[in-house]
């Protein structure tokens, strides 16, 4: 370990998509402290979803400067990494830094009609072969291509409208003006050709309708993008760290190996496995997204995204009432002996990978009088296993056989949940100790931007803590009869 032993510490900016959350951490990965702010989520109309990024950009401020007071000051800090939602898309006046229009969140359908246009225009294999993604309302670049044909006010701010991904307009005001985003966030908005030089590509951006000036200059995600405005936090804080939450994750689960996989269940449910420096190429419906890019070098990850996890048990609590807290699912599971027959297919908002189905509907069947709010319970936990095995047999379609999967997430820390996925996926699942392995990642690569340590490896082999692991115990029978309930149930989602 290198650098002045003052300045040591990390603050990471975890921006997800329910709060904002800062976390200190030690340059050996201990944590430290953290403050965390709720976001609220805007839902317009059906399939719409917003943020308001005035409201980001405050709560992340009033939260670096908690861990900036708890670290001793701005000189205690050797950087500041940030991590972040993906996809969604942030509208800003450059000359000013505020926002332009409300923040269209990765869970937005609004330009699933436009997508499926191109899908049926015949698009969608040149657009996988520069950019790894299918097409679908879920990544940036048919966003912002919608919002610049239906919001007036985007075309009246003509050269002051900015466009990024969170991470991008969070780095515009915390510098006061620089326009960047990390090669992995740059990766999720379906405009960057992943291939090759790996910049901007016009003919993605042609089809998209989204014109190149607008958006922000793609950096590595160890790059030193800046500093900190000193007016904000009384201090010169380097900026060196950056990717989306899900690669953070990865990272931080020191999943870098080619084969090494692990899943986040966070709002959705997110599985990379890491490719090494060879663009992954699916047949069966994943994604290949930069995992991370040190200098020019770039690798890359296969992903299964799942868009509903524990957004799911916030709708059992918040949209039905049945359950006081979220924490009260694991007994639920826990109190029946089984799911009685009920299986819940989670498409609140669409389905993703494998399937990339945004019309579908949600269902809960299997009911009967016999059925209690406990097997409702049980089945939206089951249907996280559930989906987990049908991204595991795509990634063994595509030749990746997960040979164990680690986990993270706020979901993570429901044991029942984590047995279950080990007996469903009849796999190892090793869970760390400490569960925020997405602000780990971040903090891994602000500290190997900032030079405490000579590369990404050897800081992911010296800040990773230590981890349980959870083996499969399900009888080959159950575990049958419960994969075929849930096929027939998803069948009839589908159609
Ligand atoms: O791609 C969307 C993802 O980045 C959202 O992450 O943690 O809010 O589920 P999370």
């Amino acid at each position: 370990m290198r650098g002045n032993a003052l300045a040591e510490k990390i603050i990471v900016i975890d921006e997800g998509t329910t709060s904002t959350r800062t976390m200190l951490f030690g340059a050996d990965g201990i944590p430290l402290g953290s403050a965390q702010r709720e976001i609220r989520q805007h839902y317009p109309g059906p399939g719409l979803v917003e943020h308001d990024a005035a409201e980001i950009w405050e709560a992340t401020l009033a939260c670096t400067r908690e861990m900036i007071t708890q670290a001793g000051g701005a000189d205690h800090v050797a950087a500041i990494g940030i991590t972040n939602q993906r996809e969604t898309v942030v509208f800003w006046d450059r000359t000013t830094g505020e926002p332009l229009a409300p923040a269209i969140v990765w869970q937005d359908r609004r330009s699933a009609a436009d997508c499926a246009a191109l899908k049926e225009a015949g698009h969608e294999r040149a657009v996988q072969a520069k950019s790894g993604l299918l097409l679908d309302p879920y990544f940036s670049g048919s966003k912002i291509g919608w919002a610049l044909k239906n919001w007036p006010q985007l075309h009246e701010a003509n050269d002051r409208l900015a466009v990024g991904t969170v991470e991008s307009y969070l780095v515009f005001r915390l510098t006061g003006g620089v326009h960047v985003s990390d090669a992995s966030n740059a990766s999720r908005t379906q405009l960057m050709d992943i291939n090759g030089a790996g910049g901007w590509d016009a003919d993605l951006c042609a089809l998209l309708g989204v014109p190149t000036p607008l958006l922000p200059e793609i950096t590595g995600c160890t790059t030193r993008v800046g500093t900190t405005d000193p007016a904000l936090f009384g201090g010169a804080i380097p900026i060196c760290g950056m990717a989306g939450d899900q690669q953070a994750a990865t990272i931080g689960q020191a999943c870098l190996s080619p084969g090494q996989t692990k899943a986040t269940f966070g709002t959705g449910a997110f599985i990379l496995s890491a490719s090494g420096t060879v663009r992954p190429v699916s047949n069966h419906r994943l994604l290949a997204t930069v995992l991370v890019q040190e200098g020019d070098v770039r690798s890359y990850a296969l992903e299964g995204s799942v868009f509903v996890a524990g957004s799911l048990i916030k709708w059992l609590r918040d949209g039905l009432g049945l359950l006081a807290n979220a924490g009260e699912s694991e007994g639920l599971a826990r109190s029946v002996a089984d799911n009685g027959g009920v299986y819940l297919v989670p498409a609140l908002t669409g389905l993703g990978a494998p399937h990339w189905r945004p019309d579908a509907l949600a269902a809960i069947s299997g009911l009967s009088f016999a059925t209690t709010k406990a097997h409702v319970a049980r089945a939206a936990l089951e249907a996280q296993a559930y989906q987990a095995q049908d991204l595991k047999s795509a990634f063994a379609a595509d030749g990746v056989d997960w040979a164990e999967l680690r986990i993270d997430g706020g979901m993570a820390a429901n044991d029942w949940m984590v047995q279950d996925l080990a007996d469903v996926l009849n796999l190892t699942v090793e869970r760390p100790d400490f569960v925020e392995s997405t602000a780990l990642g971040a903090a891994m690569l602000a500290a190997t931007g900032a030079g405490l340590y000579p590369d990404l490896a050897s800081a992911a082999a010296s800040m990773r803590g230590t981890a349980t692991r959870f083996t499969p115990a399900l009888e080959p029978e159950k575990r049958k009869t419960r994969l075929a309930g849930w096929q027939s149930a998803l069948a009839k989602v589908l159609g």
